[in-house]
């Protein structure tokens, strides 16, 4: 059996470079979606589509309450498209949420946020982590941002369980 897919530790946010946990969370996206697509057995499928919901959903949260407002000002019209982007995604991220991997839809919809998702994350990447990073501006803030928000989000998730897809 291969060794499972994790997510970063939200224990240890790097605060003073907060694109580096985004870009972590964008590599589990790839890993999770790379095994749906290429597992074989249907278990780990299954598995993998659960963790990719879940872990999309949670990125989008972070990116769409601190992160996308606290950098919109390097480019208010990309971050306005990937909000735009993030709303398509996160409609087919909820009807997921309320379905099972075996209803005969899921496996078409999983294929298609996946699509969505690896376009999205490679936009961020390509077109404006570097820009940001041209920006020159103190991360530090914005990280410390999100940091607390994530702590939160983690320690609400503990008191009432999300949504999630059903096995
Ligand atoms: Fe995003
Ligand atoms: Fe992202």
């Amino acid at each position: 059996m291969d060794d499972p897919i994790t997510p970063r530790n939200t224990e240890s946010f790097p605060v003073d470079r907060p694109v580096e946990a985004l870009l972590q969370d964008h590599n589990l996206a790839r890993k999770l979606a790379d095994a749906y697509l290429n597992d074989t057995s249907m278990a780990a499928k299954k598995q993998a589509a659960i963790q990719l919901v879940q872990a999309l959903h949670a990125h989008s949260r972070l990116e769409e309450s601190v992160f996308y407002p606290g950098v919109r000002r390097v480019d208010p019209n990309m971050i306005s498209h990937f909000e735009e982007e993030h709303q398509k995604l996160d409609d087919v991220v909820a009807t997921l949420m309320g379905m099972t991997m075996d209803e005969p839809q899921a496996d078409q919809m999983v294929r298609e946020m996946i699509n969505m998702a690896l376009h999205h994350i490679q936009e961020e990447e390509d077109q404006f982590f570097p820009k940001l990073q041209q920006a020159n501006i103190d991360m530090t803030p914005i990280g410390l941002e999100m940091q607390s928000f994530e702590a939160n989000l983690v320690h609400t998730q503990t008191q009432v369980p999300p949504p999630r897809m059903r096995r």
